[in-house]
C-alpha cells in the first residue's frame, strides 16, 4: 500500500514538473539582450542667434519643448527663468552663455514677437 502511495506521489511530482518547466534562471535572463527603439523627437526651436547654445545647454535635463511650449514671455521673465535653471536646478551655464540664451529666448519667444 505504501509503495502505491509513494509511486502516486512520484508520478504526480513528475507530471507537475513536466507541465511546469523551471522558469528561466536569473543568469539566463540577464544574458538575454533586449532592445528597445526610442522615438526620435526632432527639436523644433526657431532659428536665431544663440540657438546653438540653447540646444547644448537647455537640453541637458529636459527637452527643449519646455521652451516652445511656454507662452511668449517678456525678456525679463526669460532672463529670470534662465537664472532659475542655473541657481535652483544647477544648470552648468556661464554668465556669458546665459546672456546669449536669454537674448535668443527674448528675440524668438518674447512678447514683442508673435
Ligand atoms: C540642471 C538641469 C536643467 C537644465 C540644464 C535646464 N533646466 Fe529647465 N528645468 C529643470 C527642471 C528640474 C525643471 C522643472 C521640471 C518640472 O517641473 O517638470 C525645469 C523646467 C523648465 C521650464 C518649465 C517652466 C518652469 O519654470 O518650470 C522651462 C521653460 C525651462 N526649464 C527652460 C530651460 C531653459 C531655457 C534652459 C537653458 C537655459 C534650461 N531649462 C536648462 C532643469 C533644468
Amino acid at each position: 500500500m505504501k509503495k502505491i502511495i509513494v509511486f502516486a506521489m512520484l508520478t504526480a511530482a513528475v507530471a507537475f514538473f513536466v507541465q511546469h518547466p523551471a522558469p528561466v534562471s536569473q543568469a539566463e535572463e540577464m544574458a538575454t539582450v533586449h532592445t528597445i527603439t526610442l522615438p526620435t523627437i526632432p527639436p523644433d526651436l526657431k532659428e536665431g542667434a544663440g540657438k546653438d547654445k540653447v540646444m547644448v545647454f537647455c537640453a541637458i535635463c529636459h527637452s527643449v519643448d519646455y521652451i516652445s511650449m511656454q507662452p511668449h514671455l517678456p525678456a525679463k521673465n526669460w532672463d529670470a527663468l534662465v537664472q532659475k535653471m542655473i541657481k535652483v536646478f544647477g544648470a552648468p551655464i556661464s554668465e556669458e552663455d546665459a546672456k546669449t540664451i536669454s537674448s535668443y529666448l527674448a528675440a524668438q519667444y518674447g512678447t514683442d514677437k508673435k
